[in-house]
């Protein structure tokens, strides 16, 4: 199976690379912009400017893949509200491109879409629930998600939330990672005990993500771990003493503390009977996530 992978050197674009459950038959190249932030062994392709139709169209054509993964995003909610342009090239077009490819040439089209299409108000919310995005990023994300379903048939929306795990080289910080950094160095993080969800282990992500293709999985599937209606307080000052490091760090905030930043759902927890029911999946705390997190050590990233 010819898999292609975009945003391969992302947080869950990587752990999807490191866990190929068979690489002699499932051949996945990543269009990266940063080859050298792959995961060793893996085959990549340069990255073509994402608004140049004609060269995607040529770089699909040569390949003739099976299936394509698109985990490239700009997901700065904050960058994508400064700069709603540069971000909808990456979050809207390329994924409209590479849908409309789809029809062309016959592929699975696998999108990565996000909590932040969800109002926020309405937890827990399953596939079939109203989108009600609160900021640009959302709306991009809301958008493409509906030119998907009109293909159901041969596209997986697939939405993960909240992640976390070791971010590989170079890519952005997960709230626990971020968290950790701060903590290692001894200093106080302010936690929101407003903001809610049911955050997922990367690795879990990519292993469903594994599962889906390998079945031919199409539609829509919300991807989030065990615990629901967690606060971002309760998750990091819950895990930080399995890294060895002191909760009473992790201060308290709330949403409106932090005033620069765009104002994020309250409660994104997903309803995850789909994901168990189709794939028997067990749903993973934060605990027992951070200690596998932990117990891989930081150079699995
Ligand atoms: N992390 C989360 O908590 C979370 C939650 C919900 C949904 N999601 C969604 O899941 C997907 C993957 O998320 P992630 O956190 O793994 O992503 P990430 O770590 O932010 O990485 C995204 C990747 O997208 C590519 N990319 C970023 N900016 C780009 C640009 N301007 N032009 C072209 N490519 C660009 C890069 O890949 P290359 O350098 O390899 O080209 C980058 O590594 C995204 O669609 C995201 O919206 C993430």
């Amino acid at each position: 199976m010819r898999i292609l992978l975009t945003g391969g050197s992302g947080l869950y674009g990587h752990y999807f690379l490191r866990q190929n459950p068979d690489p002699a038959r499932l051949k996945v190249t990543a269009i990266t912009r940063r080859a050298t932030a792959l995961p060793a062994a893996s085959h990549s392709v340069p990255m073509p400017s994402v608004g140049d139709g004609d060269v995607w169209r040529v770089l699909l054509h040569h390949h003739r893949p099976d299936v394509v993964v698109n985990a490239a995003a700009i997901g700065d909610v904050d960058m994508v509200a400064r700069e709603p342009d540069a971000a909808r090239a990456v979050n809207v077009d390329l994924p409209l491109n590479l849908l409309a490819l789809s029809h062309e040439m016959g592929y699975q089209f696998i999108h990565f879409s996000s909590n932040a299409v969800y109002g926020g108000d309405e937890a827990p919310y399953a596939e079939t629930a109203p989108h009600a995005p609160c900021h640009t990023y959302g709306a991009m994300k809301s958008q493409v998600d509906l030119a998907l379903r009109e293909a159901a048939d041969r596209t997986l929306i697939f939405r993960p939330t909240v992640g976390y795990g070791w971010p590989p080289a170079g890519a952005r910080a997960n709230p626990l990672s971020g968290a950790l950094q701060h903590l290692h160095a001894g200093r106080t993080i302010r936690q929101v005990v407003d903001q809610f969800e049911n955050p997922v282990f990367a690795e879990d992500v990519a292993a469903v993500l594994w599962q889906a293709i390998l079945r031919g999985y199409t539609g829509e599937l919300n991807v989030g771990g065990g615990d629901a209606h967690l606060s971002r307080h309760q998750w990091i000052s819950s895990v930080a003493e399995l890294f060895g490091l002191p909760a009473s760090l992790v201060h308290t905030a709330r949403m409106a503390d932090f005033e620069t930043v765009v104002p994020r759902p309250r409660d994104t927890t997903f309803d995850c009977t789909r994901l168990q029911r189709d794939f028997d999946w067990a749903l993973c705390s934060v605990i027992d996530g951070a200690r596998r997190m932990r117990d891989a050590g930081s150079s699995a990233g």
